[in-house]
């Protein structure tokens, strides 16, 4: 779930909000943490299904830029990689205070209405919940994908440090909640074959957590071209600095507040070894295998070299 960047006052705000929804989602019981929108979970603090509902009027602009992942995929971090491309090319701050789509109240849709392009957003919807203006206009979708494995160990640290999830008191019993899709946000398996059903849409690009932790520079420069910002090799290595896991966590504080931790915590591949039983992993294997094996997603996954022992 991201929290974008922007100008110091409007972080400040943000945070104080954030701080005040955390200190009330604390004393919620686990069963009021989340509500159930068409047989998915959602967070109940920051999501409302007034809010997907009045999303659907949100008029998509063609230079919107929109980042889609499944949560713990790397969607701050990619915000911040766009957030500091637009920066460069406009030479001017641009706000992204409500980064995150789907979160706050259905008023926001106005709001986002009034706001001067470039619009920066990013989403954990399926792509039937995001507007449908996005598909007409044939708005620019940057599809963040994260090997299922890590994403998983990634979501349960998340989940038992953010008051506006619920917890889970082991691995193991996150571990059957994500497999059953009975997380926020339903199953990674079940996002990961809805949004492959548009991975052919000209509009959307899919890069990986992986490509990038791997050939950053090469995958900022995939990103510039695709939303045509031409950066110049410059600028692309002046973002790379700006957006490595060491940088972006040490002024986390800032960006995040309290949870800077929580979001940036390792950045690694592979964390998954450290948690996985070899059953674990098997099961997890063979739901790649019925869902995703052969489709291009799964492909671009290369699952292999990064989810097997
Ligand atoms: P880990 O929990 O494995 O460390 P999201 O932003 O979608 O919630 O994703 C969070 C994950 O992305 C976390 O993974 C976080 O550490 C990782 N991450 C965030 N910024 C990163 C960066 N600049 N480089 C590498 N990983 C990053």
């Amino acid at each position: 779930m991201s929290a974008g960047t922007e100008s110091k006052t409007n972080r400040e705000k943000f945070l104080e909000e954030m701080q005040k929804i955390a200190a009330e989602a604390a004393k919620k019981t686990p069963e009021e943490l989340v509500f159930n929108y068409k047989g998915v979970l959602y967070p109940s603090s920051i999501c409302s299904e007034e809010t997907f509902q009045a999303l659907q009027s949100l008029e998509a602009r063609e230079d919107d830029l929109l980042a889609v992942t499944y949560p713990k995929s790397g969607t701050n971090w990619v915000t911040k990689v766009l957030h500091e491309m637009l920066i460069l090319v406009h030479n001017r701050e641009i706000t992204v205070d409500h980064a995150m789509l789907e979160f706050g109240k259905p008023e926001k849709v106005k709001y986002l209405k009034g706001q001067p392009s470039p619009r920066l957003f990013s989403t954990h919807m399926y792509y039937d919940d995001v507007p449908k203006s996005y598909f007409e206009k044939k708005t620019k979708f940057l599809l963040i994908l994260r090997n299922p494995k890590d994403t998983a160990v990634s979501y349960f640290h998340f989940s038992n440090s953010n008051p506006v999830l619920p917890s889970f008191s082991t691995w193991d019993e996150f571990f059957r909640a994500y497999m059953d899709g009975k997380v926020c946000y339903g199953s990674y398996f079940d996002h990961a074959v809805d949004w492959n059903k548009r991975i052919d849409d000209e509009n959307i690009m899919a890069i990986t957590f992986e490509e990038m932790k791997e050939d950053y520079l090469s995958q900022l420069k995939r990103i510039s071209d695709f939303f045509g910002l031409s950066l110049t090799e410059e600028q692309l290595a002046l973002i790379e600095s700006k957006t490595t896991f060491k940088s972006m966590k040490e002024k986390s504080g800032d960006s995040h507040g309290k949870l800077g931790n929580v979001f940036f915590r390792k950045g690694e591949i592979g964390d998954w070894r450290n948690h996985f039983t070899e059953e674990q992993s098997k099961e997890v294997d063979a739901k790649f295998e019925e869902c995703l094996a052969g489709t291009k997603l799964g492909q671009m996954l290369n699952y292999d070299k990064y989810c097997k022992f």
